[in-house]
């Protein structure tokens, strides 16, 4: 399958004492889990994000609230607004990416599939748009 965003649905238990969701690694979440963190506490009107990269691949969870994410693969943009903590949205490498509308007491999860490395970002929307291009032309 080409690697494409998409919202990946994960196991999720339930009983009378509530729910419970898992994520394991090359299964519900399609590569190795190099690397996790959240965001959270996010001022009202904020955008987080925007930036793509060149290597690193992630899965985001909306584990509490809800909040917007905008993919864009420099060809068409789609919005997701992510409110249940059972779908995950499985973001390939070379996609644009921002975060935005953030409900009060939301938390982002985001399971990466490297290790924080500033140079594999592209930080500039010019610059993902040449990267974009440039890979069409080497990657047919
Ligand atoms: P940044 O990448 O700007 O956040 P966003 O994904 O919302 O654009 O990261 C914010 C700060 O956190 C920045 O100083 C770098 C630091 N950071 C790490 O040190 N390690 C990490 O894994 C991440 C994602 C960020």
């Amino acid at each position: 399958m080409k690697d494409e965003v998409r919202i990946i649905q994960l196991p999720k238990f339930l009983d009378r004492r509530g729910n419970l969701s898992v994520i394991e690694e090359m299964q519900a979440v399609p590569f190795s889990i190099a690397r996790t963190y959240w965001i959270y506490d996010v001022p009202g009107g904020e955008r987080r994000g925007g930036h793509a990269y060149r290597n690193n691949r992630e899965l985001i969870v909306a584990l509490s609230g809800s909040f917007d994410v905008t993919v864009d693969d420099g060809t068409a943009k789609r919005r997701f607004r992510l409110s249940r903590s059972y779908y995950g949205l499985y973001i390939p490498a070379g996609v644009w990416r921002e975060m935005d509308d953030f409900s009060t007491n939301s938390v982002a999860l985001i399971l990466a599939s490297d290790n924080y490395d500033r140079a594999d970002y592209i930080e500039n929307y010019k610059q993902f748009k040449a990267y974009v291009r440039e890979q069409a032309r080497t990657r047919p």
